[in-house]
């Protein structure tokens, strides 16, 4: 999705056998994020697309929660955020069709999921198959759904971590794209635990995003095979 194009200061009257600069654009990927909470994941990535070297950009923010922090503070940051009322706006497809005019508005080009607690539905799901991304606090296919940080502790596993997976119909069931294995402590909580996944997820994100915008993922059944 990296676009070249020529630009550059034009060559002064009188004096065309002057070369002129050539400076290379580079389109950044256009990204929205999804979510209904705290936005920490959101905030994150918004850090990294304002890095010099970053392929890809903020182009909206959207929550199902009018009161989401993450919408708060992506209206702080002077980005495209839009509240879009599950409640007022049924069925679930009437809702997905609002959403979806706005990422064709905003020409988004892939959409992440960012601690956005609804089932993805079909009318999101065929507009933006493959180009759908998703974050879990777990190593999946382990602990799936809500609280995976505490169904790791419960469970007694000595590793944990997070992971990010393209979004097909089920639930955390998608092709697994990248994860980051972290340890389990004796005296974790799940607030601790939680914490130290939380900084993984950050970077781990963007990471993902950037390699789309690369073009080096392809899906291969179950497989997300990255090429170099
Ligand atoms: C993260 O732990 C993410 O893995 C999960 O929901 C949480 C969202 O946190 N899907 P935040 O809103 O990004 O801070």
């Amino acid at each position: 999705m990296w676009e070249q194009s020529c630009g550059g200061s034009s060559p002064p009257f009188g004096n065309l056998s002057d070369t002129f600069e050539v400076k290379v654009m580079k389109k950044r990927g256009r990204v929205a994020v999804l979510l209904s909470g705290r936005g920490s994941n959101f905030e994150a990535i918004y850090q990294n697309s304002l890095k010099p070297d970053a392929n890809f950009e903020i182009a909206a923010v959207i929550s199902d929660k009018k009161e989401a922090r993450g919408l708060e503070r992506a209206r702080e940051l002077n980005l495209n955020a839009f509240f879009v009322s599950p409640k007022k706006l049924k069925p679930k497809e009437v809702y997905e069709k609002r959403i979806l005019e706005i990422l064709q508005e905003h020409q988004v080009e892939l959409v992440c999921l960012a601690g956005y607690m609804r089932i993805v539905g079909e009318t999101l799901l065929s507009a933006y198959e493959g180009r759908m991304l998703n974050i879990h606090p777990a190593l999946l296919p382990s602990f799936p759904g809500l609280h995976g940080q505490k169904q790791a502790l419960d469970h007694g596993v000595k590793v944990s971590g997070c992971t990010v997976h393209f979004v097909d119909a089920g639930v955390d069931t998608g092709p697994i794209i990248l994860q980051k294995a972290v340890e389990v402590k004796e005296d974790d909580s799940e607030e601790t635990l939680s914490q130290r996944i939380l900084k993984e997820e950050h970077k781990l994100y963007s990471k993902a995003i950037t390699l789309f915008f690369e073009n080096r993922l392809q899906i291969q059944g179950r497989r997300v095979i990255i090429s170099t």
